[in-house]
């Protein structure tokens, strides 16, 4: 079956650091089921806290209803096990170094079904040089978001030399999603 947008039901962030919370915020706010997962627990708790704060700052200003925060955060999960990471895309935004992104994949990889599309946030890195280590490399690609994620209206898709177009385009169309305004 050929990866649709329509198939994207929860999206796992990994890491909850600046990035990582950013996204899962902008992922939750979208109708997505959202799952928060970093190494550090205390990392989680404050990824989660800044995400409740963004969006009671949002309320406060008369940007957005109580009612589509409490929305928002409950399609939103903290996750402290990789084992529970699981989602039908896994956007990742740990620390700038490829062998630790690379062995995050491959762990994701054995957690996740043959299904789930991998995405990096990576500011620096080749996708295509990351793509070479994982295990499938046509279900990978870049989503680069701009910091704040919750207020960047630009999202960059990247895809490396093996990402399939079908994954791009879904990754296009989630961000699209996220009411936000990709470009390839
Ligand atoms: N900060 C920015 O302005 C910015 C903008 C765009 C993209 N990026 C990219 O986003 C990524 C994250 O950047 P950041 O600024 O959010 O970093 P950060 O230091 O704020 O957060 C990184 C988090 O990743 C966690 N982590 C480290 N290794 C992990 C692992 N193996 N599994 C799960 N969690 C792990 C850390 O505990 C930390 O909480 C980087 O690739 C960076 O290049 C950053």
């Amino acid at each position: 079956m050929l990866p649709s947008v329509t198939n994207i039901q929860q999206i796992a962030v990994c890491g909850a650091g600046t990035m990582g919370a950013g996204i899962a915020q902008v992922s939750a706010a979208a109708g997505f089921l959202t799952l928060l997962f970093d190494v550090r627990p205390e990392a989680v708790s404050a990824g989660m806290d800044m995400i409740r704060k963004n969006l009671d700052k949002a309320v406060e200003k008369g940007k957005l209803k109580p009612q589509d925060r409490e929305a928002t955060l409950s399609r939103l999960t903290p996750c402290l096990q990789i084992a529970d990471c699981k989602g039908d895309l896994i956007i990742e935004a740990i620390v700038e170094k490829v062998p630790v992104k690379v062995a995050l994949f491959r762990e994701l990889a054995q957690h996740n079904p043959p299904t789930t599309i991998f995405a990096t946030n990576t500011s620096s890195l080749s996708v295509s040089e990351i793509a070479k280590e994982i295990p499938h490399p046509e279900r990978f690609g870049g989503m680069h978001f701009f910091n704040p994620a919750h207020l960047m209206a630009l999202v960059e898709v990247i895809s490396g030399a093996d990402t399939a177009p079908e994954v791009s385009r879904v990754m296009y169309e989630v961000v699209q999603r996220m009411v936000k305004h990709p470009y390839k």
